[in-house]
């Protein structure tokens, strides 16, 4: 087994105030609460308002963090942030982040993954650090789906939701074997339009015609994106697992995108793991994109599912298409 370079030290997150029931969207779409639940598991998601920014979301998650940690914003490194929803085009969320938390020494940059986008974070930061680039990264995933997100079009409305949350990434304190065991990344470029934004970038430049056919919102293939989400997590899984020598015996914490409860479901019995090891939050937040899997994973540690020593394996699946799995021992 790899010997860890680097380990997670401490977890925060954030969720909007407001939450959007099924119940709510029944008034909006051609929808209902028993079709949302028995074909999602979703009840619920939150939806940020005016002033809950991805950047400000974000600083929330990582000022948990950074107490947690006992470090102070001038310690941070760099700051990655997963986002497939940023305040603004240019520059980047993790910029707005940094200038929020007074971090002026660290490096800020974005990772567009869609919804693996916290994960593809963790192996960028298990990167700096083990090459001696860096010391603390702050690994972020956060998402405002809801202003990308058409609440006319009842098979994407119903899916999303906004929030955040965040970890550090530090060399490992001793050997106690603590720390990221394996790290899988992997795309496929080619199915980029079952999942996509067709308009507002410069394909398809801001103009009138971009108002009229809505294409500046989230456009998905459900099926399709289902069928593949499966078949990659599986593979996501098998990959981690082999890579850290471990099996799916060894895992104590499943934590899966948190895109629909048939996906986790199909994704924990590929990898033959009980539905009692995996967690599972998406009735209470929906898809949240980046933000799903540190939100889960900080809800995990406060709620002493994962504990010191704990293996948890940490998978996700999104637009691009992407995919990407990390083992961790806790
Ligand atoms: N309410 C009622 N009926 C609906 C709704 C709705 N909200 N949405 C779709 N339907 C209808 C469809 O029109 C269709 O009707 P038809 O049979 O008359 O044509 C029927 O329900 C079945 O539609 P499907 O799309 O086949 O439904 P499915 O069981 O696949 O569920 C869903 C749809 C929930 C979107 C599912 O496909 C899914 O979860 N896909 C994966 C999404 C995902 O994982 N995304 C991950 C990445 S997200 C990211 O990267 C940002």
């Amino acid at each position: 087994m790899k010997r860890p370079f680097a380990e997670l030290v401490g977890t925060g997150r954030y969720t909007p105030v407001r939450v959007l029931t099924n119940a709510e969207l029944e008034r909006l779409v051609d929808t209902s609460d028993e079709w949302i639940v028995e074909r999602t598991g979703i009840r619920e998601r939150h939806i940020a308002g005016p002033d809950e920014t991805v950047a400000q979301m974000s600083r929330l998650a990582a000022d948990q963090v950074l107490s947690q940690a006992g470090i102070g914003p001038l310690d941070l490194d760099a700051i990655v942030m997963g986002t497939a929803s940023p305040d603004r085009l240019l520059p980047s969320s993790a910029c707005d982040l940094q200038a929020l938390l007074g971090a002026e020494r660290a490096a800020a940059f974005d990772v567009q993954a869609a919804c693996s986008g916290f994960l593809y974070g963790l192996t960028v930061a298990e990167g700096l650090v083990s090459s001696g680039m860096a010391r603390n990264v702050l690994v972020v995933g956060a998402e405002r789906l809801s202003t990308i997100t058409d609440y006319q079009d009842r098979s994407t409305c119903i899916l999303f939701g906004d929030g955040a949350g965040a970890t550090l990434v530090r060399p490992v304190a001793n050997g106690n074997g603590r720390g990221i065991l394996a790290s899988y990344l992997k795309s496929d470029g080619r199915l980029a339009e079952l999942l996509y934004r067709p308009g507002g970038g410069g394909c398809h430049p801001p103009d009138e015609r971009l108002l009229a056919d809505r294409g500046y919102f989230i456009k998905m293939a459900g099926r399709e994106v289902f069928k593949s989400a499966v078949r990659s997590m599986a593979d996501a899984c098998d990959q981690a697992l082999r890579r850290a020598g471990l099996t799916s015996a060894d895992v104590d914490v499943l934590i899966p995108h948190q895109a629909n409860i048939r996906i986790i479901e199909a994704t924990a019995k590929h990898a033959g793991i009980p539905m009692e090891k995996v967690y599972v939050n998406v009735d209470r937040y929906g898809n949240t994109s980046a933000a799903s899997i540190p939100l889960a994973l900080d809800e995990c540690v406060r709620e002493g599912r994962v504990r010191a020593g704990s293996v948890v394996l940490m998978v996700a699946f999104g637009g691009g298409f992407t995919w990407a799995s990390v083992v961790v021992r806790w």
